[in-house]
């Protein structure tokens, strides 16, 4: 296997989510329906922060920038799953599948960093408001946003910088709806042992990694407003509840395809809707609809669009 490239697979044959005819009009007005309010959702409080000065706080800024990031995740994979639905043979390029790679790992590395800035944005905020201006402050902020997409880009990186050059001639089949490094490793003609464990090790560790800090900050937060008022606890309870039940459907899947050690499970790729579908589509809803201010900003520029209509 030395020497130049020697793949003779070009291209890789996915096998999407299901063969069933009669679940392919269903499976694709669902996931459209999803897709789109997903992408228009979180345009709109990208939107509604950018334009409203109410807004310029480095909370809102964290708000925007993960709608920001939901609008990559879900368009990752979505639309080319979708479309793929209704085709016989779903083929994508090697070179296709390789930058899809790379782009699924740099968006989620960096939204799995950006939770742990959100959470420590929120902790300073709860734990020590007296410092909160001066610890969250722009310059802090943006320097945290730039950490993430640094740390995105560098976890993509490294995984990618072992595949790219993998050999590739038996079956070019990929038992899912979109490539991910698991499935095209093991389609690799030669020993990938080692491979599959640095991806183990790194996808594995990060989501694992970072779903442990949020868990923590979150009991973190909530013995702290005990602590402080009984009443403030079940509001606290009810908002921190809405994040972990969202945190569970991202990173469940991530941990379960990146840590599972037995390859032959075809549940993965069912799981992995909730990370292309389902959470970019809740993450609005849990963190920037049930907040008063956007709601009341959100409101505003909605009757500003109207009426700059009315003329015409
Ligand atoms: C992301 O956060 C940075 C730093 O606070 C901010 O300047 C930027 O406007 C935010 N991006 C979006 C899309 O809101």
């Amino acid at each position: 296997m030395r020497g130049g490239n020697q793949s003779v697979v070009s291209e890789f044959v996915l096998l999407g989510l299901t063969t069933s005819l009669e679940m392919q009009p269903v499976l694709c007005l669902v996931f459209s329906v999803f897709y789109v309010s997903g992408i228009l959702g979180n345009l709109f409080i990208v939107l509604t922060v950018v334009s409203d000065s109410h807004l310029h706080s480095p909370m809102y800024f964290l708000l925007a920038n993960l709608s920001f990031i939901d609008i990559w995740v879900s368009s990752s994979a979505a639309p080319k799953m979708i479309s793929d639905l209704f085709k016989e043979r779903k083929v994508i390029s090697l070179q296709g599948c390789i930058v899809q790679m790379f782009f699924i790992h740099v968006i989620g590395g960096t939204e799995m960093v950006l939770l742990i800035v959100m959470a420590l944005d929120r902790y300073v905020a709860i734990c020590r408001p007296l410092h909160y201006l001066t610890i969250m402050n722009f310059r802090i902020c943006g320097l945290l946003v730039v950490t993430a997409w640094t740390i995105g880009i560098i976890h993509s990186l490294i995984q990618l910088v072992f595949v790219v050059n993998l050999p590739f001639c038996g079956s070019n089949e990929v038992d899912s709806f979109y490539c991910d490094l698991p499935r095209f490793i093991r389609l690799a003609c030669k020993n990938t042992y080692r491979l599959e464990l640095m991806v183990t090790a790194n996808s594995g560790f990060i989501s694992l990694g970072t779903f442990f800090i949020l868990i923590m900050s979150y009991i973190f937060i909530l013995v702290t407003v005990r602590q402080h008022s009984s009443n403030g606890l079940s509001k606290a309870f009810s908002t921190l509840s809405a994040h972990i039940t969202v945190v569970v459907l991202f990173f469940g899947p991530c941990i379960f395809v990146y840590l599972w050690p037995f390859p032959t499970v075809p549940v993965d790729k069912f799981l992995a809707i909730f990370d292309v579908i389902i959470t970019p589509f809740l993450n609005p809803t849990i963190y920037s609809f049930r907040n008063k201010e956007m709601k009341v900003a959100m409101r505003r520029l909605l009757s500003q669009i109207l009426s700059f209509r009315k003329p015409f």
